[in-house]
């Protein structure tokens, strides 16, 4: 390997692979594609698999995915019995190449001060004829003499984590590249009740398409991380004219934990508002991406039509004729029904689940104006 991270003619990259939130795959396949100039080769549930032609820091920048990881080996044709476990166990021990792929982690995450360390990692989703607990003893067999000699394990903060995942008929073993702050970020400081996991507000962010001198807007900000990832995307794609972010909530709380939270991020105008009665003009904004309360979050379930129905007539009101929304939702009926009323047409439609419940991320357009 030499210092630019471009594979020597002996040992080519190995294919990396990147964890997201389940249903989101496609936005982070189009983000590793587009901005990484990655070739995705295979996407599944939670699971995009791709290939760079150069390994740098840049992995790292990755907005829609939870994780990335360099790809030891991989199967998709799990038995579901305990056979699986010889194919854990062998396959760990004979496919990959560890000491080059180790190289190349250290690469990425140079080795910090002290012992060096590492951690392993097994999950497993799905029934299998075997407890995971095997499959992870499985995994560790197969690592036998693998792990340099002066490495230590460690529970907490270890420089080197090797991981297995298992799905369905699906597995995955790599080495992490990634820390927690790929998928927490550093700027989320605060939080408030249902806030959304930056990954998921990143991918919104991208359905949304914002360009340069976009005005923008999230009337429900909860905690701020729908206009956090939008500031990251405007400071990218600042060539032309800066984004303007503005955001409110009804809850005083939440309009000064967002404040707190973007205070490293950027600039956005925020209010204490009823989303339902916005203090903006007609036609001023360029994109709405936000993620109104739920059902569940308010005094009683029956309050949530009369709420989107409202909110839907402030929508209509301030985005620009063939402007776009992007938004989360889990009754998406009624939020089909209140847009559609407008003449508002979807475009896009995405499932996943949130606080264990299953939500839906669409995509409108408000119609442009008639001629
Ligand atoms: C699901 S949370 C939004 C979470 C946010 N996307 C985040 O990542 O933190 C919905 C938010 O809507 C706010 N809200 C409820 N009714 C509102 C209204 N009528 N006007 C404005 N905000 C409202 C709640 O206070 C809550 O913070």
């Amino acid at each position: 390997m030499s210092r630019s991270g471009r594979p020597t003619a002996d040992k080519p990259l190995p294919p990396l692979y990147a964890m997201t939130h389940g249903g989101l795959e496609a936005i982070a396949a189009d983000e590793i594609t587009r901005d990484l100039g990655g070739d995705v080769k295979k996407t599944a549930r939670g699971l995009v698999v791709f290939r760079v032609a150069e390994l740098t820091e840049q992995i790292l920048s990755l907005r829609t995915t939870e994780d990335v990881f360099l790809l030891a080996w991989g199967s998709d044709s799990l038995t579901y019995t305990a056979e699986d476990l010889d194919t854990i166990r062998h396959w760990t021990a004979r496919k990959p190449d560890w000491p080059h792929l180790f190289k190349l982690h250290h690469k990425i995450r140079p080795k910090t001060k002290g012992k060096p360390t590492y951690h392993i990692v097994c999950q497993m989703q799905g029934e299998h004829g075997y407890r995971r607990a095997d499959a992870r003893e499985a995994f560790i067999d197969g690592l036998a003499g693998q792990i340099p000699r002066g490495w230590h394990y460690s529970n907490e903060n270890a420089w080197l984590e090797l991981w297995l995942t298992i799905h369905s008929n699906t597995a995955v073993c790599g080495v992490r590249l990634s820390d927690r702050t790929m998928r927490h970020r550093t700027y989320k400081l605060d939080h408030v009740a249902a806030s959304l996991r930056p990954t998921v507000a990143a991918a919104m962010v991208r359905l949304a398409g914002i360009g340069p001198g976009m005005t923008v807007l999230d009337p429900f900000c909860g905690a701020g991380t729908i206009l956090a990832e939008t500031l990251v995307v405007a400071r990218q794609r600042r060539a032309g004219g800066a984004v303007r972010v503005l955001g409110g909530d009804i809850d005083p709380n939440a309009v000064f934990v967002t404040a707190q939270n973007l205070v490293h991020v950027g600039p956005a105008d925020l209010a204490r508002w009823d989303a339902t009665a916005l203090p903006l003009e007609r036609a001023s904004v360029d994109r709405i991406i936000t993620n109104p309360p739920f059902g569940k979050q308010l005094s009683s379930p029956d309050a949530i039509e009369p709420l989107y129905t409202a909110a839907a007539a402030e929508w209509d009101r301030v985005l620009k004729p063939g402007g776009r929304a992007v938004l989360l939702v889990m009754e998406q009926d009624i939020l089909k029904r209140v847009l559609q009323a407008r003449r508002w047409s979807a475009t896009r439609q995405m499932r996943v689940r949130l606080l264990g419940q299953p939500c839906v991320v669409s995509v409108w357009n408000k119609p442009p104006e008639r001629s």
